[in-house]
């Protein structure tokens, strides 16, 4: 089938089988090396994007879930003003993901702070699709609420660009 989507900034047709996953889309499709299987689906969340801005496992997202829709990639969302929001949180909060998992959580941190997420049971429900143990939940949660008030902050400074 034919899927009309954007990756990365980039708006594509794409020809595949409906149900190619999205995380083999991204590998053989887009070249993306750093999107590989690390499990067998759903076990370590290291596969992580942003579909519309929701933080989904690309391994679990068959190819006609993306149509119409907007996915983003660690290796696109780095280099953005909102992940340097990200990095200010980390900062203010003195805690950071380890490498394993920085780009996957750095993503879901993004979609919870855009959707203004401050409920400590939602956050880790949402994080808790990254398995890796390096992060304490309260450090998470304060980074998330730290990321939401610089996130603010940034808007009302610059209207404009938010
Ligand atoms: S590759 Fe492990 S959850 Fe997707």
């Amino acid at each position: 089938m034919k899927i009309d989507c954007t990756i990365d900034g980039k708006t594509l047709t794409l020809s595949l089988n409906s149900d190619k996953p999205l995380s083999l889309i991204l590998r053989e499709n887009m070249g993306d090396d750093g999107a590989v299987n690390h499990c067998n689906g759903e076990m370590c969340g290291l596969c992580t994007v942003l579909v519309d801005g929701k933080a989904m496992l690309s391994c679990m997202v068959p190819a006609f879930e993306i149509r119409g829709k907007t996915v983003t990639t660690f290796d696109s969302f780095r280099r953005t003003r909102n992940m340097k929001d990200i990095e200010k949180a980390y900062e203010s909060v003195g805690r950071y993901p380890c490498t394993e998992c920085y780009a996957s959580r750095s993503l879901i941190f993004e979609s919870l702070i855009d959707e203004g997420i401050t409920d400590p049971g939602e956050i880790l429900k949402e994080l808790s699709i990254v398995r890796c143990p390096c992060m304490d939940p309260e450090d998470e949660i304060m980074i998330v609420r730290r990321g939401i008030e610089i996130r603010r902050k940034r808007n009302v400074q610059r209207p404009q660009l938010a």
